[in-house]
Formats: structure tokens, sequence, C-alpha cells
């Protein structure tokens, strides 16, 4: 009903202007007075964390793109292996896995079948699971040896945003705690990350009152075949990220690529008035790969392509070449997915709404998928 809606006409819109809200809920309580993580509710002590050697994560679909980021994350602060899995391909390898393996299944529903078997097979190894779930009591947190839960409240939305963007705070938490709990050298930007991450709530929502370009430029778009996203570093599963829910919800056939794979193939893609969305990496931190986009985006707009380009806000070396520009807050490197993902969300519910489709309920879609 119009009132479950909180009136706006679809839930993933509903949803989408809850961002800000659940990225909060899913921070509160988790950082202390003294700007450290107490993760305690992980029923995994310090001493067996400290004992990881391996981070394996497991997932599907949205879920899976947040695991690619934390990938990065963990990767960075704790000085850990981290492999990332699609849970449908995890068992059937036989994965090498021990008992100081530790696994991460991220589930919105907790109910994925192939996430929920991936974890059985993990557990039968011997290594601890850890579950990162949006909906109490489900199988798979019931079923894990512990359980991050995120706070998004219910999505209803068969694409997911909201959940989406609470894994990745829970992910960056669990990364942030593990080289909290192991001491890394990074312990001084550790803190500072945690200080940002808890002021991250008010540049989503910053992103989201700056959304109107957006809409109008994905109406623009409604009469297109093909969209192409580009990314690099955690702008790469955003970029993925993007694609799929185009895929989702405008039924377009959208895909995603690491921007320095372009000349590797993707380039002869690129003709004339073809749109490419690219999520361009601060200028900050890992300028190198600012400048390697900046060219990327040269090369695909002297093929014709039309660019529509995510940059932080003071961020002009790309506004030459931006047919459209995408303006997100400046937050540390590896957060900037929380903010680049919004207007991606709002980018494909807009054109799928453009396009006639139904955005709840998406064709041959569900929720939780329930069967292998
Ligand atoms: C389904 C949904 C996707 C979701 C995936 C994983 O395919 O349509 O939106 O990302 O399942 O769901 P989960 O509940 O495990 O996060």
């Amino acid at each position: 009903s119009a009132a479950e809606k909180g009136g706006y006409d679809y839930f993933m819109l509903k949803e989408i202007a809850e961002q800000p809200k659940a990225v909060a809920d899913t921070l509160l309580g988790r950082i202390d007075a003294a700007g450290s993580l107490s993760l305690d509710e992980v029923r995994i002590s310090a001493a067996e964390l400290r004992e990881v050697d391996k981070v394996v994560i497991v997932a599907c679909g949205t879920a899976f793109h947040a695991g690619m980021i934390a990938k990065y994350a963990i990767e960075h602060w704790t000085r850990i292996p981290c492999e990332v899995e699609l849970a449908s391909e995890f068992r059937y390898r036989d994965p090498i896995l021990d008992s100081r393996s530790l696994v991460i299944a991220i589930s919105q529903s907790g109910e994925t079948m192939d996430t929920l078997m991936a974890l059985r097979h993990a557990r039968e190894q011997g290594s601890r699971v850890l579950a990162i779930c949006n909906t109490n009591g489900s199988t798979i947190p019931r079923e894990s040896d512990a359980v991050l839960y995120t706070h998004a409240g219910p999505e209803v939305a068969v694409a997911s945003t909201k959940a989406f963007l609470t894994q990745l705070v829970a992910c960056y938490l669990v990364a942030l705690y593990l080289g909290q709990v192991r001491g890394t050298k990074w312990g001084d930007e550790i803190r500072a990350v945690i200080r940002d991450l808890s002021q991250i709530a008010g540049a989503v929502d910053r992103v989201l009152e700056t959304m109107e370009p957006v809409r109008e430029l994905a109406r623009s778009l409604a009469g297109k075949d093909t969209v192409l996203f580009l990314g690099r570093h955690v702008g790469y599963p955003v970029a993925l990220e993007g694609a799929l829910k185009l895929k989702e919800l405008a039924y377009m056939h959208a895909e995603g690529f690491a921007a320095g794979e372009l000349k590797h193939g993707p380039i002869a893609l690129i003709e004339e008035d073809l749109p490419v969305v690219v999520v361009v990496p601060s200028p900050r931190g890992r300028s190198v790969l600012h400048d390697k986009i900046v060219s990327n985006i040269q090369e695909i707009r002297a093929r014709g392509a039309r660019t529509i380009v995510i940059a932080e806000e003071g961020d002009e070396a790309v506004t030459p070449y931006a047919d459209h520009l995408v303006r997100i807050p400046a937050t540390p490197v590896l957060l900037q997915p929380l903010v680049a993902t919004v207007p991606l969300q709002v980018f494909a519910c807009e054109l799928a709404t453009a396009r006639g489709n139904e955005v709840d309920q998406p064709r041959n879609l569900a929720k939780s998928v329930t069967v292998e």
C-alpha cells in the first residue's frame, strides 16, 4: 500500500532514501567513546581472530559486490590474504580451507541457498564462519559461528540498495576490527577511518540531495540498448554493481569493467554515443589510479562515447572530458563506494521507470533465492 511505501511510488525509492539512516543504524553502538570499535557481538575471540591466516568471502549478487569491496579493505588494513568468491562456485572447486580460515558469508535475506551451502561446506572443513546478514534469526546466521547484523531494516524491493550500503559498512567494520585486534602499522589510519565512517551517513544524504540531474539523464537514455560501466580499485565492484542494477531493473545490456582492462578488449565496444559511466577514484591517496582513469575517459571520448563521470567534489581534472558530471563528496579512498553507488541506484531506478518496468518486482527475479 501507499502507506507502507512511506509516500514513495516504489519501495525501492523509499529504500534508497533510507540509506543514510540504515548506514547510521549499522554503526550505532559499534564505535565506543574513545573511537575504537567494540564488536563483542562477534563471538569469535580476539585470540582466535589473531590466528586467522586467510579470509574467504562468499556471497551472491549484490552481496558479492560488497564482498569484492571488502577484500580491498581487509587486505589493506590487516595484511591477511582475502579471497572473494561467488557462493555458487565455491564448494564445487574443493577450496582450501582449515581452522585458521575465516569465512565471511554476506547475505541480506540470510536464506540464499548458494550461500548457505558454501558456509556449510566451510564449517565441514573446520573453518569459522562469520555471517553479515540483515535478517534476524534467518538460516545463515543460525548456522554460522558468529553474526554481525546489518541494520537496514526490512528491504522489500527485489533490487538491493540500502542492504548493500549496510553490508559495506559491516565489511569495513570487520576489516577495521581485524586490523585493530591484530595491531598493524595502519593503526593511525584505522582510527582516522573509524572517525570518517562515523560521519559517512551525512555524505550519503548529501548525494541524495543532488540526484535530480541523474534522474533527468536516465530519462534521456531510456531508448538506449547498452550502457557500460568502468571503475578501478574499489570503483571496479561499484561499476559491476551499477551494471547489475541496470540489468535487474531496466533490462538493458549493461556491463562493468575494470578500467585497466579496457585496452585488453572492451574498448572495441566503444562507438558513437554509447553511454559509459566512469567511477573515478579520489585524486588524493592513490592518485596514480586517478590519472590513469582520466586517460581512459579521454580515450573512450575520443572514440565517441558519451561519458557519464562520477567524481569527487573538487576533482577538476575530469571536467573537460565529462559529458555529464556527477559529484560525490570526498571520502577516504576505501570508503568511496558508500557514496559512489548511490547515483547508480538512482540512475537504474529512473531508467526502469522511464522504460515502463516494474521497479520493485523485476521480471524473472526473486528477492531471495532458496534453491541452488
Ligand atoms: C537475489 C536477489 C539479489 C541479491 C541476491 C543475494 O538474486 O535478487 O538482489 O543480491 O539474491 O541475496 P542475499 O539475500 O543473499 O543477499
